[in-house]
């Protein structure tokens, strides 16, 4: 059983919670201060990859179920 869940939030950041590293997309470490971190979703953070809030200013809507890739036959 894994110690790290990911959960999307209603129309905000994903939530992580567990031990994680993170990295930028060249592989520099992102100082991770707690073992709970948001991390944005919507694109508009000023603070990326961190949620900053911006999400319910801008008006994300995110998803609220997983979409299945479509069946097609
Ligand atoms: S999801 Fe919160 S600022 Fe992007």
């Amino acid at each position: 059983m894994t110690d790290v869940s990911i959960q999307a939030t209603e129309n905000g950041p994903l939530k992580v919670r567990g031990p994680i590293e993170l990295t930028d997309a060249e592989g520099g470490h992102i100082e991770v201060q707690s073992e709970t971190v948001f991390l944005c979703r919507c694109g508009g953070s000023m603070n990326k990859p961190f949620c900053d809030g911006t999400h319910s200013k801008v008006g994300f809507q995110g998803a609220t179920a997983a979409v299945r890739e479509a069946e097609e036959s």
